[in-house]
């Protein structure tokens, strides 16, 4: 296996994507469960119906309090630590949730069985192939009516442009539902039900697919459908090819069903033995493995504290090389400083107060006053700068509206300072004086407002923008950069760093001009600066 450490403790740093009610919730919780979970503060999340009936106003508080206890959750199993990262998804989907999966080493990708790849999914996809980030595939919910093994596969073959390796198969699904043959190792798991209407989960060994003995343990038409379909599966897709799966072009494919913690120990088993220990990260000057001395980190989300009058912050780093020591002083080359990591919180501990180490794929949250930014490094070595964490174009676009117009300088200060964090996205308009501002989830529109209200004291709307999308624009020649710029000034921003943005109506008259002009490069990820 890739990368596999050689004197620090395993992990396994991941995050599950998935579209809203696919499961994330209910896995999570089954994975925590069955993986006796180290950390595991308060309810993982309300789930479903429960979640949706909160008030708007504790989702905002939610989202700016530091409730750091889902963000980051930590189980056992094997000798093995697992590090879950949360991807915030429904209303609370933002950039963090996107930026989660530059800190990850791999993902789970949950399917709905009767749903197929949803919008969300994609779109959390995407961002993973930026990375090549490996993916593990659960087809969830197998207990009930759903689409075709076959027609799932293809899907996620086309939709996607991954290969996928199915390593377990469904014999029938819902109310035909007898149980889960595994391909790789030639087991039957059988869903014995228990009192609590939960499958036990008993796994009986076979010798192929033709053993006789099968016929004792699923149906007629049970036999028929495992002999039929599963031969098929194993004759028309490739088998798995660990290499592939590293490099993020084939996705093995495992059914089960959370609900019923099934399949839940073989998805544990799969990312113990496939997922990647930590990779080397990215930095300016080549990647940084491991297994360097050095502590280095970089932080990938910050999380403000609701109270107004605390300006706290966590920030959340990942752990890239060295061992971590509680109190040790790291330089944030961003500033120039040192900064003296004294209460740490470190979410893989028995007791969060006793933990004093962390390892290379770990997640530590540094309660900070704003001094620490989405995309800094922190190092003990200080040629180390890391790369690659970068804005992701936003998806909605609003034009801000001053209610006091004197405010204007407040109100470019609190963008700024809120699109340095990493939270919006600002733009300036080479034309007109309004300004945009863009986030990937609604939620951030409110969480925006109410903090420019009580932290800047700015009283300011958000008004329906004549843009619907943006995209970062460079080309290798400047002539033709300046050129497109004249040509379509109208169009045209600048973002906090003076980036240029070209502004389109929709999809369509970005198509059209990405068509038009093939010397620009119109993107949808810039890396911070
Ligand atoms: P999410 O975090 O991805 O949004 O999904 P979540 O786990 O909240 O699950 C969404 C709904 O799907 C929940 O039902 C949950 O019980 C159900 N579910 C999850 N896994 C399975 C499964 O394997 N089989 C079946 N049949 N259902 C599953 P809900 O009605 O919205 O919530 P609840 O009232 O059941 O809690």
């Amino acid at each position: 296996m890739l990368n596999r450490p050689t004197g620090r403790p395993d992990r396994r740093t991941f995050a599950i994507i998935s579209h809203p009610d696919a499961g994330k919730t209910t896995l999570t919780e089954k994975l925590l469960l069955f993986g006796g979970a180290i950390h595991l503060a308060g309810e993982v999340k309300a789930r479903g119906q429960n979640r949706r009936a909160r008030s708007d106003w504790m989702k905002i508080e939610q989202q700016r309090g530091i409730s750091v206890t889902s963000s980051v959750m930590t189980f056992e199993h094997g000798g093995v630590t697992f590090n879950l990262l949360d991807t915030p998804g429904h209303e609370d989907f933002s950039e963090d949730t996107y930026r989660t999966l530059t800190a990850v080493d791999s993902a789970v990708m949950v399917i709905d069985a009767a749903r197929g790849i949803e919008a969300q999914t994609r779109k959390l996809f995407e961002v993973c192939r930026l990375r090549n980030v490996p993916i593990i595939t659960f087809v969830n919910k197998v207990d009930r009516e759903g689409k075709e093994p076959f027609a799932l596969l293809d899907e996620i073959a086309d939709v996607l442009a991954l290969d996928v390796a199915p390593m377990s198969w469904p014999v029938g699904m819902g109310g035909t539902f007898e149980g889960i043959y595994d391909l790789v190792h030639d087991r039957l798991h059988l869903p014995a039900r228990n009192d609590s209407g939960h499958f036990e989960g008993e796994t009986l060994q076979f010798d192929g697919m033709d053993d006789p003995r099968l016929a004792e343990s699923l149906s007629a038409d049970g036999l028929a459908r495992l002999a039929e379909e599963a031969s098929l599966a194993v004759a028309a897709y490739p088998a798995f090819d660990g290499a592939a799966y590293l490099a993020g072009d084939l996705t093995p494919v495992y059914f089960g069903s959370a609900l019923k913690e099934f399949g839940v120990a073989e998805l544990i088993a799969a990312l113990s033995a496939h997922a990647p220990s930590p990779l080397p990260q990215p930095t300016t000057a080549g990647p940084v493995d491991p297994d360097h001395d050095a502590v280095t980190g970089f932080i990938f989300k910050v999380q403000a504290n609701m109270n107004p009058q605390h300006r706290d912050r966590v920030a959340f780093m990942r752990l890239c090389s060295g061992r971590f020591k509680r109190g040790m002083k790291l330089l944030q080359p961003s500033t120039g400083k040192s900064i003296a990591v004294h209460s740490p919180i470190l979410f893989f501990a028995q007791n969060r107060e006793l933990a004093d180490e962390a390892f290379p794929g770990d997640i530590i949250g540094i309660p900070n006053h704003g001094t620490l930014r989405v995309g800094d490094t922190l190092t003990e070595d200080e040629n180390v700068r890391f790369t690659g964490l970068p804005n992701f174009a936003p998806e909605i676009l609003r034009r801000v509206a001053l209610v006091d117009p004197t405010k204007t300088k407040q109100l470019r200060k609190a963008l700024d300072d809120m699109a340095e964090e990493g939270v919006t996205q600002v733009f300036y308009p080479s034309i007109g004086a309004q300004w945009i501002v863009g986030v990937v989830g609604q939620l951030q529109l409110e969480v925006l407002i109410s903090r420019l209200e009580v932290e800047y004291k700015v009283d300011a709307r958000f008004e329906p923008s004549p843009w619907d999308t943006a995209r970062w624009i460079a080309a290798d020649d400047p002539a033709d950069l300046k050129a497109f710029v004249e040509t379509h000034r109208g169009a045209i921003a600048t973002d906090r760093d003076g980036a240029p943005v070209f502004l389109a109506k929709d999809l369509w008259e970005l198509n059209f001009h990405e068509g038009r002009n093939p010397a620009i490069r119109f993107t949808a990820t810039k890396e911070r600066t």
